[in-house]
């Protein structure tokens, strides 16, 4: 496999709600949740039970066929996603959501300027990179997608002062996931709206990390009462197989014309199968709910843990999409978390970042604390001593 992940020393074999098993049989706390995937947990039994429903029944069917998975996907997916956003494409990812959404931009707006936030991540993908901020990421593989621009984010009034006459659509993460856990001030999202209605500008929100009940309601927009033109979701939308939406208003989606946009794999039954199930067990089980109650819980603990250890800046986040900030590069703490049985990631060099399942257990929140108040009062005894571990 191309050396493009930075690896962890673990070789991961089984997965059951929150927890994963190594090679070796032992046992760690997800919160990971795969990069957020397992939104539902590893393995659900309906996820699973779908899979193999579908798996014996038709795997495959392009999407110049009609498919009774795929419709019955598409009614439950606009059942739930904010009203008026009715008419989907589907894909296999989330930058592919992105570059869906991107091309139905130029494609309504005839225009061909994207504003992004500085600070963004949309993807690697040459469009999706021509949105996402961290130069790491993009110098390598200049040049990119002309006319992109990047303004700095929470800003309304650098967002006004961008948009010209060849401006198509603002591209924004209503939370930015990997941009370290940000949320934006109040009334910037509203903000945005109006902006976008005034000028004439097509809102697309990137909700690939938050959506789905990820922060305590089923999209990340609701929280602010703001309903985009398109809207991006990824990650947890099918139970963990692959899959890419770009949902819209119809008025905007029927600027594609036959050909303008697909994918070989767009909307496969087996991939709709496991995402119908994905649906009815975030509704079913109440996980939006459960995001919000246990992430509020979640919170207070790290305050908690911000309060004893000096060493974190700031805990931020909202739901089970959560931040602690760090005076310096994490990677020591989440290694030293990993041996310990908890897996946590990172949202940049200094961030921790967890998106657990939303099935996580209070329990085994309380084993991510107590590993995670252990390692850093290892590592602030490290630095006491003068030699900090990284
Ligand atoms: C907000 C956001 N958009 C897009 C992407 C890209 O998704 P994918 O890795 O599935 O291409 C990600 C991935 O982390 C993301 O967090």
């Amino acid at each position: 496999m191309a050396n493009v992940f930075a690896r962890r020393p673990v070789v991961i074999t089984r997965g059951k709600g929150a927890l994963v098993w190594d090679i070796n049989g032992k046992e760690y706390v997800d919160c990971t949740g795969s990069y957020g995937v397992a939104l539902i947990g590893h393995s659900h039994p309906k996820v699973v039970e779908a899979i193999q429903k579908q798996a014996e029944k038709l795997i495959s069917c392009h999407a110049g066929f009609y498919n009774d998975m795929r419709t019955e996907f598409l009614q439950k997916l606009v059942s739930i996603t904010p009203k008026g956003l009715n008419k989907a494409f589907l894909s296999n990812s989330g930058a592919e959501a992105v570059e869906c959404a991107i091309k139905l931009a130029r494609k309504f707006s005839g225009k061909p300027e994207i504003i992004a936030m500085m600070g963004a991540f949309h993807g690697k993908t040459m469009g999706a990179l021509s949105a996402t901020w961290d130069k790491k990421y993009r110098e390598p593989f200049q040049p990119l997608v002309p006319e992109f621009k990047h303004v700095s984010p929470d800003n309304l009034k650098k967002v006004r002062e961008a948009i010209t006459d060849k401006t198509a659509a603002i591209l924004v993460e209503p939370i930015r996931g990997e941009g370290g856990v940000r949320i934006p001030p109040e009334g910037f999202l509203q903000g945005l709206r109006e902006i976008c209605d005034e000028k004439n500008v097509l809102l697309i929100f990137d909700e690939v990390q938050t959506g789905f009940g990820r922060t305590g309601k089923l999209f990340a927009c609701e929280h602010w009462g703001v309903i985009p033109d398109v809207m991006c979701l990824a990650k947890p939308v099918a139970g963990g197989l692959p899959i890419g939406v770009t949902i819209a208003k119809e008025n905007v989606m029927s600027s594609f014309k036959v050909g303008d946009h697909s994918t070989t794999f767009s909307g496969s039954p087996l991939v709709c199968a496991a995402a119908c199930a994905t649906i009815e067990v975030l509704l079913e089980e109440k996980l939006v709910e459960r995001a919000a109650a246990l992430g509020a819980y979640f919170k207070g603990q790290l305050e908690n843990l911000q309060s004893k250890h000096k060493i974190i800046r700031e805990v931020r986040g909202l739901g089970l999409m959560l931040g602690v900030e760090f005076r310096f590069d994490v990677l020591n703490i989440i290694l030293k978390a990993m041996d310990k049985g908890v897996l946590i990631l990172d949202a940049g060099r200094n961030v921790l970042r967890f998106l657990p399942p939303l099935v996580i257990e209070k329990e085994q929140i309380g084993k991510a604390l107590s590993v995670l108040d252990s390692v850093l009062g290892e590592e602030e005894n490290a630095r006491l001593l003068g030699a900090p571990s990284n």
